[in-house]
């Protein structure tokens, strides 16, 4: 079980960073991956990169918090490839920049909607064929902040918290029925991709403009925080998968917070303040 060689596995959130890294790699293990994102143009350069590899790669434009879309999607991919064995559910948005105070419904709405409902539109759609193929795997990319909480992420952490815990059930529930599916919660700490400007942008086509403090918080995060590459993120991922791990730590800056979160449990917030208010003016 858990290995990626010759399984079909669908990746959502395929269009760049980690989920594109994740489908090459998935190709060059051998696996055949469907791959999905809401992205349109972020997708199809992942295709052209997945073609140069070999891989028979089938694409989908997908939005995973569009439930029934996730479901006939599903269907889709069953009819294309006969079997689907595993499904990442890495697509997600970075949301944040205001404190619980200041955020607005539609952020919460939209955050949760894709970083949490998105996993389980997922994984609902998906693990009756999973189960059906007979070695199965799901896997479900939560984050630091499914471990650790910080000022102004409020449905970020809300909904990596949260997707560490449906994925926990969800292996309690596969030995429980004695099913033939392996499940895996990922951690990721800082990883180079776009994921910082790209909620900025989404935030500014929303007209809400960012203040100073966001704009420093971003670039904290460009220039100092997200720093493995996505590419190394990848392999990690999968090698954790292939030796059927259920936890998946991704760095040493998620190893360091998740050792300090239960050592500290009391004091790590405000450590966290300490370090932000280092930076951040107005905390
Ligand atoms: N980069 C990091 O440091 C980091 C750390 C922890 C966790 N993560 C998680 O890793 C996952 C991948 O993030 P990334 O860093 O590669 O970011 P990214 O922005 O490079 O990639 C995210 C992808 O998800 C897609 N997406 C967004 N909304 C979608 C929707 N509704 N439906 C389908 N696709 C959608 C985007 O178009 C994009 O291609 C996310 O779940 C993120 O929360 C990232």
């Amino acid at each position: 079980m858990s290995g990626v060689r010759g399984k079909v596995a669908v990746v959502t959130g395929a269009g760049s960073g980690i989920g594109r890294q994740l489908a090459l790699e998935l190709a060059r293990r051998g696996a055949r991956p469907a791959v999905s994102d809401v992205d349109e143009a972020g997708l199809a350069e992942t295709v052209v990169q997945l073609k140069a590899l070999g891989a028979d790669a089938r694409s989908a434009v997908l939005d995973v918090s569009d439930r029934p879309a996730v479901e006939a999607y599903a269907a889709e991919v069953v009819e294309q490839f006969g079997v689907v064995h595993q499904i990442y559910n890495n697509a997600g948005v970075a949301g944040g920049g205001q404190t619980i105070l200041e955020a607005d419904w539609e952020s919460y709405n939209r955050t949760l909607g894709v970083n949490l409902f998105g996993v389980i539109n997922g994984t609902k759609a998906f693990l009756p064929h999973l189960i059906d193929s007979g070695d199965g795997h799901v896997v479900n990319i939560s984050s630091l902040n499914g471990i650790m909480a910080q000022p102004t992420l409020s449905a970020y952490c809300a909904g990596k918290f949260a997707v560490r815990g449906f994925t926990e059930t969800l292996r309690t529930e596969m030995i429980l029925g004695k099913h033939p599916v392996g499940v895996t919660v990922v951690h990721p700490g800082g990883v180079k991709t776009g994921i910082a400007s790209s909620s900025l942008r989404e935030a500014q086509a929303r007209g809400i403009e960012p203040t100073a403090e966001q704009l420093a918080r971003v670039r904290l995060y460009n220039e100092k925080l997200l720093k493995m590459p996505a590419d190394r993120a990848a392999r990690i991922i999968l090698d954790g998968v292939e030796a059927g791990k259920p936890r998946v730590l991704v760095g040493n800056d998620a190893k360091m917070v998740d050792r300090l979160v239960r050592l500290l449990p009391r004091l790590y917030p405000k450590l966290i303040v300490d370090f932000e208010r280092k930076r951040f003016a107005r905390l």
